[in-house]
């Protein structure tokens, strides 16, 4: 190999990795973290139709959807599907009285003030700022919710666009 071709070669390799790691950045901002429990989605609402506001029934009366207790998942967990593994994870927190440590995925920085009181009482969709959740194994942000997303349904919706509306 001559040495042009050598030096093709390396900085070929280095184009690479170099768009690998920005392709590879990108795709880390899509957080899609793991969970103490494989809790699916797709099976609970999606197969089995469950509501969302069964679970997360603080939505449309608090700025907090809510996460459901180990109770929740008991009222069902202490007859179905005992024998699957991730299963008896769930009835080992249960016994132990802990709570199960889920890890966030959805996350607006301090500085941003949400509620999801008045967006579920307008009637708006969770699918249209979470994504098609009752179709996920697992909970990923599909959608980013910046501010450029928030501003830009508001002024469609003709909600406000003060910045003190979201920044308090
Ligand atoms: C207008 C957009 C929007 C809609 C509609 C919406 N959410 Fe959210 N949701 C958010 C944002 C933004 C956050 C992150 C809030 C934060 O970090 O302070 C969030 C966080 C959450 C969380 C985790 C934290 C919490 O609030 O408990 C859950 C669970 C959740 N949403 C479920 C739902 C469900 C279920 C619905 C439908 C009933 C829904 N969301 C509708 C924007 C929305
Ligand atoms: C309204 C009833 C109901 C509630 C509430 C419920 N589940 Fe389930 N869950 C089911 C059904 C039905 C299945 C599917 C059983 C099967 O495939 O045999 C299931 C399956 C599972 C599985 C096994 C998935 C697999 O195939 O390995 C896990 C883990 C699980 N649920 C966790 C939870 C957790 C955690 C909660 C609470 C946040 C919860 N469930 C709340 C009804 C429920
Ligand atoms: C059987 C209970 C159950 C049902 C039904 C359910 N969820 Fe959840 N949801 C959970 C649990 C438990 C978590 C926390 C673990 C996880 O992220 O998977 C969660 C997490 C979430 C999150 C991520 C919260 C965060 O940390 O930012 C969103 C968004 C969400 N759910 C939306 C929905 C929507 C939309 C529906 C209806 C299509 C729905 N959920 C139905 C139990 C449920
Ligand atoms: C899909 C459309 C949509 C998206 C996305 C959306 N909003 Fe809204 N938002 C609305 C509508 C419509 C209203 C007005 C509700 C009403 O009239 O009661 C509203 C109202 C609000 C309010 C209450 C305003 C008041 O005057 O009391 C706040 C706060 C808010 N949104 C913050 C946010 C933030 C922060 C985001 C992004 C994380 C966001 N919204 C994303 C549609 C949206
Ligand atoms: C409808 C909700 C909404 C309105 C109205 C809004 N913002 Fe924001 N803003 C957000 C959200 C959500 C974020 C955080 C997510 C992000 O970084 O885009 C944010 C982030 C920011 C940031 C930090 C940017 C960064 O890169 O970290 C600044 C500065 C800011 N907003 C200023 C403003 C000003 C000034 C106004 C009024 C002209 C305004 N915002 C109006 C929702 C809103």
């Amino acid at each position: 190999m001559t040495r042009i071709n050598q030096a093709v070669l390396l900085i070929s390799v280095l184009v690479i990795l170099v768009l690998g790691g920005v392709l590879l950045t990108a795709y880390g901002r899509t957080k899609a973290p793991e969970q103490p429990i494989a809790f699916s989605h797709k099976i609970h609402a999606g197969d089995f139709k469950i509501a969302c506001e069964y679970c997360h029934s603080y939505a449309r009366r608090s700025t907090v959807a809510g996460i459901p207790s180990v109770a929740r998942c008991i009222g069902c967990h202490k007859v179905t599907a005992l024998d699957k593994p991730e299963v008896k994870k769930l009835a080992d927190y249960w016994n132990r009285k802990e709570p199960i440590p889920w890890v966030k995925v959805f996350d607006q920085p301090d500085f941003v003030y949400f509620s999801h009181q008045p967006h579920v009482l307008k009637g708006i969709a969770c699918e249209s700022c979470h994504g098609p959740v009752e179709r996920m194994e697992k909970v990923t942000e599909a959608v980013t919710l910046n501010m450029e997303r928030c501003v830009t349904c508001h002024m469609e919706r003709k909600a406000s666009i003060d910045c003190w509306t979201c920044h308090k």
